[in-house]
């Protein structure tokens, strides 16, 4: 039997495999990293705002991990170039000046993170840290619905339960863990619970939306994560600059920029920054609806790590809550069911769609998914 001369796609076809092989084992590390990142970012930033003692300006932390993230996507840059200062800086001017267009597209995920990453400041200041939990996971729901809305997914109605589930299911166990927590019940004086609120709210907003459009961009071109975040980051730097000044200007001109940092402040700082880049690869190599499974099982994660930490006990409700999260997982990844059965998508376009939400995504949480049998 002669094998007759392999085509180019049959030659390109071992490569290419190797490189979705990497891009998903990328998305594993990357949700996975992410599920303890975020576990320690919350607690970390409520421990520090919550010390008695000087308290730094929130503003100036902002900036810092705005310009942490800039100089770190610089230097990946940097080295993917080998070192070359040229390169690196023919690659920069193309992607910020030459297109510029694509640079102005995003100031408004940046306005809108530098709103969000402030925000967040006020409300973990003015709530108990599992009240702030609880009512952000709105995001959830809000991600689901812009991710229909802005990038045409579909979504099947066992998805959408399971998306409710998810968010039922980590409230539970937030309420549950609150209950449990004396501590967190020996709020300050000068905290303001509405205030607080109002600003989880317009931060569940504010992701999704801007989660979901920078999803829009990074994947609608062919621009490197480190390149969108070097062009993020230098709106976010002048954006959060401006809200230094605008917030806490005089204040800050009189006790200098790095008032109140400690060793504690710092590690939060860095913690932010690193996660706002793996929230980027995580939407790169996944999306924001995965990254918001992830985060909800971080939330069960630390839950059960506080168990050893600081002997907290786990009862029926937790069980439940938990279990509500692990059941949503599944449920999120079952296969759709065949074409013709209703899915709630923004309209008929799902065929235009980016990358349709498919059960077989989940397979970063559940490697051995059922999710092979596409439905669409
Ligand atoms: O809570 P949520 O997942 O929306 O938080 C996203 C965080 O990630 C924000 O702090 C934002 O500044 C950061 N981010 C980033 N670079 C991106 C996307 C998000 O630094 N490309």
């Amino acid at each position: 039997m002669a094998a007759g001369p392999r085509s180019k796609a049959e030659e390109d076809a071992p490569a290419s495999r190797a490189q979705s092989d990497a891009n998903r084992k990328l998305k594993y590390i990357s949700l996975a990293v992410l599920v303890v990142q975020n576990a320690s970012l919350i607690l970390s930033i409520r421990y520090v705002r919550t010390l008695p003692g000087d308290r730094f300006f929130a503003t100036s932390a902002v900036v810092m991990a705005e310009v942490l993230k800039l100089v770190t996507c610089l230097l990946i840059i940097l080295l993917q170039t080998r070192l070359s200062l040229r390169e690196t800086a023919g690659l920069l001017h193309d992607a910020i000046v030459v297109q510029y267009k694509d640079t102005l597209k995003l100031a408004v995920p940046s306005l809108i993170y530098t709103l969000q990453n402030n925000l967040q400041y006020v409300a973990i200041s003015n709530l108990p840290a599992a009240t702030f939990q609880v009512t952000y996971q709105l995001k959830i729901l809000t991600t689901a619905l812009f991710s229909v809305l802005m990038l045409r997914k579909s979504l099947s109605r066992v998805q959408w339960v399971s998306l409710l589930l998810l968010f039922a299911g980590v409230a539970i166990v937030q309420v549950q863990q609150e209950g449990n927590k004396e501590a967190s019940l020996a709020n300050g004086a000068n905290q303001n619970y509405t205030v607080g609120l109002v600003a989880v709210v317009i931060s569940c907003l504010s992701s999704g939306f801007a989660g979901v459009y920078f999803e829009k961009i990074l994947k609608g071109s062919s621009a490197s994560v480190w390149m969108r975040n070097v062009q993020l980051g230098i709106f976010g730097t002048v954006l959060g600059l401006l809200g230094l000044w605008w917030n806490d200007g005089p204040a800050i001109a009189e006790r200098g920029f790095l008032y109140g940092y400690t060793g504690m402040v710092w590690c939060v700082i860095f913690n932010q920054a690193f996660g706002g880049l793996l929230v980027a690869v995580v939407v790169k190599y996944a999306d924001n609806i995965l990254k918001g499974f992830a985060t909800s099982f971080s939330i069960v994660v630390s839950t059960v790590m506080s168990v050893y930490l600081f002997g907290f006990h786990v009862d029926l409700l937790f069980t439940v809550g938990a279990g509500m999260v692990i059941g949503a997982v599944y449920m999120y990844s079952l296969p759709k069911a065949p074409a013709g059965s209703p899915s709630l998508s923004s309209s008929s376009a799902s065929s235009a769609s980016p990358r349709a939400v498919e059960g077989d995504e989940m397979e970063a949480f559940l490697p051995k998914s059922a999710g092979k049998e596409k439905g669409s």
